[in-house]
């Protein structure tokens, strides 16, 4: 059996599905492997390291398409890729379904099995295989590194001949994953962090990485059985603002990372709540894309009103993506072996496996 990847459109997506690393770990289990030429030169990788390993180089993408038994990618595949594909492809990749309804429509007319990584259940068997959470822990660490960088003054206490600075503080709104790793990534530069969320749960977390919680007076159950948020009723959100009036006088730099599955984005900071910030202060929304945690927050843009910098964030992880190619190209080796049968030497696909029939896109 062969996998192949092709390279994503490098002007939206700079990570990869394959790396030296993850290609070594495919022979072992008895594949072959064949990629684009010049698939990950962009972050330094050369053709010929792929090649030392045994990796097929191919000279174009369609070269590879007619060759794989199964594809890699970290993106949904493009109109090109989808036209030139034979029938009873495999496709693993981040397919994002909602968005791309027209091209898994498509690549299901040509009987191609398309597994989602998005979809994987949060079990203990599936979590090497996590996507979500290993982008989402890389995002929280570069959402403090950017803010730091827009934020014109310093985050750790220092006391000097010349006068003692006070360290800044940092409120961290949502404490899934990439939010705890904002919390101990701000720590580690000497900020005083705070923490909310509206799960119970997460208090222990934060409190664990040496947050301050930061609690809604409200007694209402946010978690779903599956360990999610759920939508916040009008009156916690009321409670919720009352709670932030407070916070946002005191805190610097606000990290908001706060997303319902299948959701927009709560609104947590509305425009009468950015207003009371001090001038010089920071928003920075990872969740601008799916529609922002705070009002003025644009995706890829940076607004300024009454001197607060609101960061919309887009594409994060093309800022660290050789970090985030080797994390998910681990995730995809994890899943591709799951999937390999090593005696038959076929892919299996198991309906009676949850992290199958969970992924595998059914229907449009
Ligand atoms: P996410 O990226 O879906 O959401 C981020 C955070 O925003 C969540 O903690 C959520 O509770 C919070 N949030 C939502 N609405 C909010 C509001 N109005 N105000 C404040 N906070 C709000 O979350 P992520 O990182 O995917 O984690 C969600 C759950 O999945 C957690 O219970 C986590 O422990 C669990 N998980 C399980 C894994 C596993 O078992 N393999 C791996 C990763 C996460």
């Amino acid at each position: 059996m062969i996998i192949g990847s092709t390279k994503e459109d490098l002007s939206l997506e700079k990570r990869v599905a394959l790396t030296p690393e993850t290609a070594k770990s495919m022979f072992n289990l008895g594949l072959k492997v064949c990629i684009e030429k010049n698939y990950a030169t962009h972050l330094g990788i050369s053709d010929e390291e792929f090649k030392k390993i045994g990796v097929e180089i191919k000279n174009s993408s369609n070269e590879v398409l007619n060759s794989c038994n199964l594809l890699i990618k970290v993106n949904c595949p493009s109109e090109d890729e989808i036209n030139n594909f034979k029938e009873k492809t495999i496709i693993i990749g981040m397919l994002n379904p909602s968005q791309n309804k027209k091209k898994i429509g498509e690549m299901i007319k040509k009987k191609i099995d398309l597994f989602s990584l998005e979809l994987l259940p949060r079990i203990t068997r599936a979590q090497s295989m996590d996507v979500l959470s290993s982008q989402s822990n890389l995002a929280g660490y570069r959402a403090v590194v950017d803010s730091i960088y827009e934020f014109e003054k310093a985050i750790p206490m220092m006391m000097t001949a010349a006068g003692t600075v006070p360290a800044a503080k940092i409120l961290v709104i949502g404490a899934g994953v990439a939010g705890l790793q904002a919390i101990a990534t701000a720590k580690r530069l000497g900020a005083i962090v705070s923490a909310t969320d509206v799960r119970a749960a997460s208090k222990e977390q934060v409190e664990s990485l040496g947050g301050k919680f930061l609690t809604v007076d409200k007694n209402e159950n946010m978690e779903t059985a599956g360990g999610y948020a759920k939508e916040v009723s009008e009156d916690y959100k009321k409670k919720q603002a009352e709670m932030m009036q407070e916070a946002l006088k005191k805190n610097d730099i606000v990290i908001c990372t706060a997303l319902i599955p299948g959701k927009p984005a709560p609104k947590i900071l509305t425009e009468q709540l950015v207003k009371l910030m001090r001038p010089g202060s920071i928003v920075y929304d990872l969740a601008a894309e799916q529609g922002g945690n705070s009002a003025h927050s644009n995706p890829g843009k940076i607004n300024i009103v009454n001197g607060v910098k609101i960061i919309g964030v887009k594409s994060l992880m093309n800022r660290l993506p050789l970090t985030a190619s080797n994390l998910y190209a681990k995730n995809l080796f994890s899943f591709v072996r799951n999937l390999y049968s090593r005696e038959k030497k076929i892919f299996n696909i198991n309906f009676e496996d949850e992290i199958i029939s969970k992924t595998l896109i059914k229907e449009n």
